[in-house]
């Protein structure tokens, strides 16, 4: 019994030891570790599941609606996330864990698990919490472009790639 207790106050300490004297590899170049993928995902999966309150109300998924939340993906999405005219976005490979790419692998969880993780980003990842940034409206829109994203209507769709290929900001193409 008493080794067991042992055993059990071991392994924090350890694992704190491990953390603290700096063996964890700081890099978010290297490649993604098998087990933490294995792992990370499926806890998001669980712990969001378990937090995101349902949707209050249908999403707009209206034309005009639908684009509202294009703009608002290629402005503050697809750097990280991939657009139509850069399916791998620019910061791909930049991130640890990696930013999903999203045309090729649309976002597969309920709506309202979306916009919990849009509003309030993901701890200790590249994910932002976008509820200290957007309007609750543009959280709603852009949440609805997602769930679109694999059968957009064809002029939202035919704005996209015109969006995508011209960025709004012009800083980026002056350099
Ligand atoms: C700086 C990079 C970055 C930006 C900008 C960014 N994200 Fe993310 N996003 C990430 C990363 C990294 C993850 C993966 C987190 C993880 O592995 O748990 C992620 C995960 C997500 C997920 C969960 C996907 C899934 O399948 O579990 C959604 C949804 C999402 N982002 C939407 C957005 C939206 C919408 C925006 C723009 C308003 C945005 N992201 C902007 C980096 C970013």
């Amino acid at each position: 019994m008493l080794g067991f207790i042992t055993a059990l106050l071991l392994m924090p300490i350890s694992a704190f030891a491990v953390i603290r004297l700096g063996l964890v590899d700081p890099r978010a170049d290297i490649p993604v570790n098998a087990i933490e993928r294995r792992v990370a995902m499926p806890s998001l999966d669980a712990a969001v599941e378990r937090r995101a309150p349902s949707l209050p109300g249908a999403l707009d998924e209206s034309d005009s609606g639908l684009i509202a939340g294009m703009a608002v993906y290629q402005e503050h999405c697809a750097l990280c996330h991939g657009d139509v005219a850069h399916p791998r976005a620019a910061l791909a490979e930049a991130l640890y864990p990696r930013a999903p790419q999203f045309v090729r692998d649309a976002p597969d969880m309920p709506a309202h698990e979306n916009l919990y993780i849009v509003e309030h980003g993901v701890r200790l990842t590249g994910m932002p919490a976008w509820g200290r940034i957007l309007s609750q409206r543009e959280l709603r829109q852009v949440t609805a472009f997602l769930a679109r994203l694999d059968s957009l209507p064809t002029p939202v769709a035919e704005r996209w790639k015109f969006q995508a290929r011209e960025p709004a900001d012009t800083s980026r193409r002056a350099r």
